[in-house]
């Protein structure tokens, strides 16, 4: 969701004003998922590379993510959303982690949309973390090494749960992975706009998907 602070510089606002925008653009494409027949739905909102930014900057945005769960709980439980998170929480605040737990497990019971928000999350990041648990499971002597291929160290990911995304967006003409799902992308769709994310409406998203769905998907194999 890339874009929120040049959206409000643009408009001579605070960056946070970006943002606050980009927020309620997120309830949007959310909403708009069922109708498009979107099942998962990923959004990258905190990057483990984003504690770099100003500390208000950091403030703002956890302040922001702390309003916007208990702002959205009700709804997206009864419309039928599960909520998870991915990224390490060990660095995020208790009074945060807490919301974020009560959330999955208010909306555990849905299947409408798997929506997954990324929290301090990197893709190396996850992959490190993984490996770590899985050693430690090798030395506690519950894995044997032998074994481990990529599918055991997929099961190590935050993702575990999670089908590997079709389609990875980027918004505001960047044309950068970032860290974001780098193990789970390898088969992916890309598609950079330059839209920046306050503005990226679901005629847009509708318009990303209409093309998305004209792509042939090989994974590595040849067709035809
Ligand atoms: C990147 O734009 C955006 C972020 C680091 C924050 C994303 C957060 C939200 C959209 C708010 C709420 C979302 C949820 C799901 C709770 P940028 O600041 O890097 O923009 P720039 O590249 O123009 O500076």
């Amino acid at each position: 969701m890339d874009g929120n602070g040049r959206w409000a510089q643009a408009r001579g606002k605070p960056r946070l004003f970006g943002h606050q925008a980009g927020g309620r653009r997120v309830r949007e494409i959310v909403e708009s998922c069922p109708e498009l027949g979107v099942k998962y739905l990923t959004v990258f909102a905190f990057s483990t590379e984003n504690w770099k930014r100003t500390q208000a900057e950091v403030a703002g945005l956890m302040t922001l993510f702390k309003r916007y769960i208990v702002k959205e709980a009700t709804a997206l439980r009864d419309h039928g959303v599960r909520v998870r998170f991915i990224g390490d929480r060990v660095r995020l605040e208790p009074k945060l982690v807490a919301l974020m737990d009560n959330l999955e497990a208010l909306t555990a019971g849905n299947d409408d949309l798997h929506l997954t928000i990324a929290i301090n999350y990197g893709g190396r990041d996850e992959v490190a973390r993984a490996t770590r648990r899985l050693a430690l499971d090798v030395k506690a002597g519950r894995l044997d090494p032998e074994t481990v291929d990529a599918e055991t160290l997929a099961r190590y990911l935050d993702t575990f749960v999670l089908p590997d995304p079709d389609l990875v967006i980027r918004t505001s003409g960047e044309a950068r992975i970032s860290n974001f799902l780098l193990w789970q992308s390898a088969y992916s769709e890309y598609e950079f706009v330059d839209t920046l994310w306050p503005d990226f409406t679901k005629e847009i998203f509708a318009e990303i998907l209409e093309n998305y769905s004209k792509r042939e998907r090989r994974f590595g194999a040849v067709t035809g």
